[in-house]
């Protein structure tokens, strides 16, 4: 085992839905837990909600709910969504969680007793969309840059925290820690706010204004404010100061958040640490924003996008490659429904897809689905260099995703794809295996590739789980095993010569119609570049059509035909239907398949049989690809 991994999202407002930005960052924390999980480290992945304050309390009164009943209902929504989005947490935090509220008085107790939180009157200007207190400097044109308003001015009496009595700690533990604070820019822009003396933090709230909150345990008319609660779920979620977790995790913590509250985490956050003597956390990393025509994807503008509509239109996989492809970490990045479907398009369908489809096709014609012993002698020589090149994928893969540049560990996985397409170009095996005497190199350089693809597969896994176990299996391989570890990945030769392959399935089918938009913000044209497709038809024409499910229970090779299956069929009734896709599947890979039928076809006779009906089937670049159901249903249900 390697040193642990622990990490955090930020804990989410119940404010709102959740929304693409927050999957986001819950997305990329589960990719690091995951790749961290390729290095065997042992890992901890901490989400959860932020449910005190007063914009919580208003967004109940305007449900008629009471607060309680209403964080539950939202915290809820984010809870359930992250499985649906193949997220691993390890636990959910929530800040009404009494022990979490117990943790909170104790640290205050604690920072109180040291002589570090005191009493005063302050007059300020105030954002009740922050619900903070900001200083004319941070204003953009007199307004919160976060809610685009004027804050009004305030004047109470409150409990103040001595942050100013730690800058100078922090300026040096920054200077002193250089990726303490990541990527470099967010750490400037710490450092420059640094320069300016700090004012204290007020963290209390009277509870004649807002009730909604836990007690301060000196002050009974007081809550504690928000950010002084929230912060500390990251110790609390880890069962602070006592827990086993806390003191296997807490030296390794790393966060995860946008820019929006860099300063919280930048600044308050390890002065709350130092003040009540606990060990600062490693490192900070600071992503941008998510934006929509420029600006800012959030509830407050109104432009949010559904991550569970994207998946449900695109796939999960293919939704959770484009958020870690298309954001270089740090920047902001523009949302756009057509560039996810041109990503994939090219990255997934074609280069990915299109690779996997190829060898598997070949190993299919050239060695009946079994899996070819290589030339040792040839592994590594010439055009078949893919043993070096695969190692080199793998080392740079884990240099760029320690460092947090997600997208550049997934440029290295495309540039072995992309080198595994042109080997394939090169090698041409079509021509090999016309030649008897290249008969050792086909084999080798089928099997090279074959080993490549195994290590896509693992690499791939942090990003697209469920993809990574789909190549597994079809490469023979035991999807259930630690397949993507670095140190197997690092290893050359583990698929097995002998091996017999399962039934090819596609991995990503292309887009070639935008389906209509899964984000409501987004443009909904539909381009319409399909060549050849045939006149419009009526509702009516295609209601003519009978489309049932069947489940195939037998098949068989049809003598003297190179082409034609005879495919027994059970769709509520028995039928013999003829197909010609012999030369894309065995008879016995098909039993079982539930596919689609055209029941009400006129019966026609080929090759001396009758056909009562007609599979349907793509033109798929490897050769027919059937129709086949995602889920089981009842042999003889209509299709519509
Ligand atoms: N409750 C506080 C955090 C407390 S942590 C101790 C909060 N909540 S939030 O619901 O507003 O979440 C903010 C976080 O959501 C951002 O830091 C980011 O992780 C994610 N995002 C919300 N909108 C986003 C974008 N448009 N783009 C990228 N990430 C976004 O702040």
């Amino acid at each position: 085992m390697t040193t642990p991994f622990y990490i955090t999202t930020p804990i989410y407002y119940v404010n709102a839905r959740p929304h693409l930005g927050h999957a986001y960052t819950t997305i990329l924390a589960d990719v690091a837990t995951r790749f961290n999980t390729m290095r065997q480290a042992e890992t901890f992945f901490l989400t959860g909600t932020d449910e005190h304050g007063d914009k919580i309390l208003q967004a109940a009164e305007k449900e008629g709910l009471n607060p309680k009943q209403y964080v539950d209902k939202i915290s809820a929504l984010f809870r359930n969504l992250w499985p649906e989005l193949n997220i691993c947490n390890n636990h959910f935090i929530r800040t009404t969680d009494p022990s979490h509220m117990a943790i909170v008085q104790q640290v205050l107790s604690r920072i109180h007793a040291s002589g570090d939180i005191y009493f005063s009157e302050y007059k300020g200007l105030y954002c009740f969309g922050c619900e903070r207190f900001y200083t004319e400097r941070e204003l953009v044109d007199g307004k919160c840059p976060d809610h685009e308003v004027e804050p009004k001015v305030i004047k109470e009496s409150n409990y103040f925290f001595k942050m100013s009595r730690y800058q100078d700690w922090l300026i040096e533990h920054i200077q002193q820690h250089p990726d303490f604070i990541r990527p470099e820019r967010y750490r400037n822009e710490v450092l420059a706010f640094l320069k300016e003396p700090l004012e204290d933090l007020c963290i209390s709230r009277p509870k004649s204004r807002i009730s909604w909150g836990i007690t301060l345990p000196f002050d009974k008319d007081y809550v504690t404010y928000v950010w002084f609660d929230a912060l500390l779920n990251y110790i609390s979620g880890l069962g602070y100061p006592d827990g086993k977790l806390f003191k296997t995790f807490w030296p390794a913590a790393q966060h995860i958040v946008a820019k929006d509250i860099l300063k919280p985490h930048g600044i308050y956050w390890p002065i709350m640490l130092k003040a009540a003597g606990i060990p600062i956390y490693k490192h900070l990393n600071v992503h941008g924003y998510w934006n929509i025509d420029q600006s800012k994807m959030s509830k407050s503008l109104g432009n949010v996008v559904e991550p569970l509509q994207l998946k449900n239109v695109y796939g999960l996989d293919a939704f959770r490659f484009f958020l870690m492809r298309d954001m270089v970490f740090g920047l902001d990045s523009s949302f756009n429904e057509e560039a996810l479907v041109q990503r994939i398009n090219s990255d997934l369908a074609n280069d990915l897809g299109n690779l996997f489809s190829r060898v598997l096709s070949m190993v299919r014609k050239y060695f009946k689905s079994v899996v070819p012993e290589p030339d040792a002698d040839l592994v590594d020589t010439g055009w078949m260099e893919l043993k070096s090149a695969s190692m080199a994928a793998v080392n740079e893969f884990d240099e760029q995703m320690q460092a947090f540049a997600f997208h550049k560990g997934l440029l290295a996985i495309w540039d072995l794809i992309s080198r595994m397409n042109k080997t394939i170009d090169t090698a041409a095996p079509w021509n090999l295996v016309k030649n008897g005497k290249h008969k050792a190199a086909l084999k080798t350089v089928i099997y090279n590739l074959l080993e490549g693809l195994r290590i896509v597969s693992g690499l791939i896994y942090p990003i697209m789980p469920d993809t990574a176990q789909k190549m597994q299996r079809q490469l023979g391989l035991d999807p259930e095993s630690r397949f993507y570890e670095i140190a197997r990945l690092k290893h050359w030769g583990e698929t097995l010569p002998g091996a017999g392959l399962p039934m090819f399935e596609p991995l990503f089918p292309r887009v070639e119609n935008m389906p209509k938009s899964a984000a409501h913000s987004v443009n909904t044209a539909v381009p319409s570049s399909l060549p050849d497709i045939k006149p419009l038809i009526t509702f009516d024409d295609f209601n003519k059509l009978d489309l049932r499910v069947a489940t195939i229970v037998h098949a068989e090779t049809i003598p003297k035909s190179k082409k034609l299956l005879k495919i027994e069929i059970d769709m509520g009734e028995r039928r013999t239907i003829v197909s010609g896709i012999l030369e894309s599947y065995r008879p016995e890979d098909i039993v079982g398949m539930q596919v689609v039928v055209v029941a009400n076809l006129k019966p026609a006779k080929l090759m001396g049989i009758t056909s009562q009906g007609m599979l349907l089937a793509a033109d798929a670049e490897s050769g027919d690809s059937l129709v086949i159901l995602d889920r089981n249903a009842a042999p003889g249900s209509c299709i519509n």
